[in-house]
């Protein structure tokens, strides 16, 4: 096979067979098919698609590049979650003590933030001392003891994703569904659960910026999963404002505690109910959403989802006082007030841009190799649809750098749009396709 008739073919949109695309992935993941090649491929998909099969393919293709996790000395159903990226998500730090608590074994893989959205990898690093760096050994002990353990994403696991989205990045071939698709299945698939909850973020923090588009992302996604005789459900979650209050590392872990502990802002409630609730069935636990919603409302009432995040995070080696005592969490040496400039009602924020200003601040890197500074971020003080006057305080920015900090300043009032009229809140569940 040469790599120039691929490219051909899929710029004449002919569809690839199984063993070409097999083919195709495992080249490019040792090195045989140069990133260039790659790239001028993946432009070809970005403008004529993948097929369903061919979607599939790739999914199978990328998964079998590398280990793929045997949960199997694990009892019960292995139910996981994954989002398609977002500004302000804190879903997964929440969802592991409420899952956790109830019982049900969660075991999660996840990633680091790349790009205009977070990781909660680097957002669980800024606890001291906590290690998301697992063999799987001691992942599977970890949620045998204490029925939560997350670790990074190892080499190991569907590698060719890990290569395909790092040229994907700087190709601006991200948004494409059947890549997206692709990318996400191929990963859940290889960590081995039985289960995928997936939410599919749509605004303008995410990839996703149109509800067909959004819909049909999440049936690709639900359709791998059942081919290959895994529950998926997918929830579709609006993510056109940063989610919650807080944006960054430390301080969304902060915001996650403050939510175990009862306190969590509405917005970011509802998605996590939603997504719990739809593990808590996939899981066999409770057959509606409404018991679910109990469950979880009693595991945060009564402490023990609280309970046991601190003990998951003890397990892995992060010095729980941080947790405790969570404001200790954020230290950023320079905290600035954000004003507004007109009075009115808040029609929207722009997510992106402020993924993007956390990102300058130092709280996201620009390649894998960067380091990040988990103590910067923002705390979002009006949200969509609150009123508000002149000089009231629309957002903090937490930074260490005084220029950086300015220009956030900025970013932030030209994120924000202020209009005389009123609007409702947004509805946050969009769609769940199953
Ligand atoms: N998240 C992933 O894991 N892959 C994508 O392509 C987009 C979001």
């Amino acid at each position: 096979m040469r790599i120039t008739n691929l490219i051909d073919k899929k710029k004449s949109n002919i569809e690839l067979t199984s063993e070409e695309i097999k083919w195709l992935v495992d080249s490019y993941t040792n090195g045989l098919i140069p990133d260039y090649q790659m790239s001028a491929f993946l432009m070809a998909v970005n403008f004529n698609g993948l097929s369903d099969d061919e979607t599939y393919n790739l999914t199978m293709a990328m998964r079998d590049s590398g280990d793929i996790l045997d949960l199997s000395a694990i009892d019960g159903i292995k139910v996981d979650k994954h989002s398609s990226g977002g500004v302000g998500d804190k879903v997964t730090l929440i969802l592991l003590g409420i899952i956790g608590a109830l019982d049900v074994p969660f075991a999660k893989m996840s990633g680091r933030g790349l790009g205009h959205t977070g990781g909660t990898i680097d957002k669980l690093e800024s606890i001291p001392g906590f290690s998301s760096e697992l063999s799987e050994e001691e992942f599977i002990d970890n949620v045998n003891s204490v029925n939560v353990a997350i670790a990074s994403q190892t080499a190991d696991l569907a590698p060719a994703d890990k290569k395909l989205y790092a040229l994907r990045d700087v190709t601006c071939t991200v948004d494409e569904t059947s890549l997206i698709a692709s990318s996400i299945m191929s990963k859940k698939l290889a960590s081995g659960c039985d289960a995928i909850v997936l939410d599919v973020t749509l605004g303008s923090g995410a990839f996703m910026h149109d509800i067909d588009e959004a819909r049909r992302l999440a049936t690709k996604m639900v359709n791998i999963g059942k081919k290959c005789g895994k529950k998926t459900i997918a929830v579709i979650t609006n993510m056109d404002e940063p989610l919650g209050t807080c944006v960054g590392n430390a301080i969304e872990v902060a915001e996650a505690v403050r939510s175990l502990k009862g306190y969590g802002p509405g917005d970011l409630m509802e998605v996590v109910y939603t997504l719990g609730a739809n593990m808590l069935i996939a899981a066999g636990k409770v057959d509606n959403e409404g018991k679910a919603r109990i469950l979880m409302d009693t595991a945060i009432s009564n402490g023990s989802a609280y309970n046991k995040f601190l003990e998951m995070v003890n397990k892995q080696g992060g010095d729980i006082s941080y947790v405790k005592n969570y404001d200790s969490l954020i230290n950023a040496s320079i905290i600035r007030e954000v004003k507004a400039e007109e009075s009115g009602f808040v029609h929207s924020i722009d997510a992106h841009l402020i993924g993007e200003t956390v990102r300058m601040l130092g709280g996201g890197r620009s390649s894998l190799e960067d380091d990040i500074d988990v103590s910067v971020g923002m705390v979002v003080n009006k949200k969509v649809a609150d009123s508000v006057k002149t000089g009231q305080i629309i957002a903090f920015v937490y930074g260490n750098d005084e220029e950086k900090v300015d220009e956030a300043y900025k970013n932030i009032l030209k994120a924000y749009t202020i209009k005389d009229e009123r609007i409702d809140k947004p509805k946050m569940i969009l769609d769940i396709i199953r």
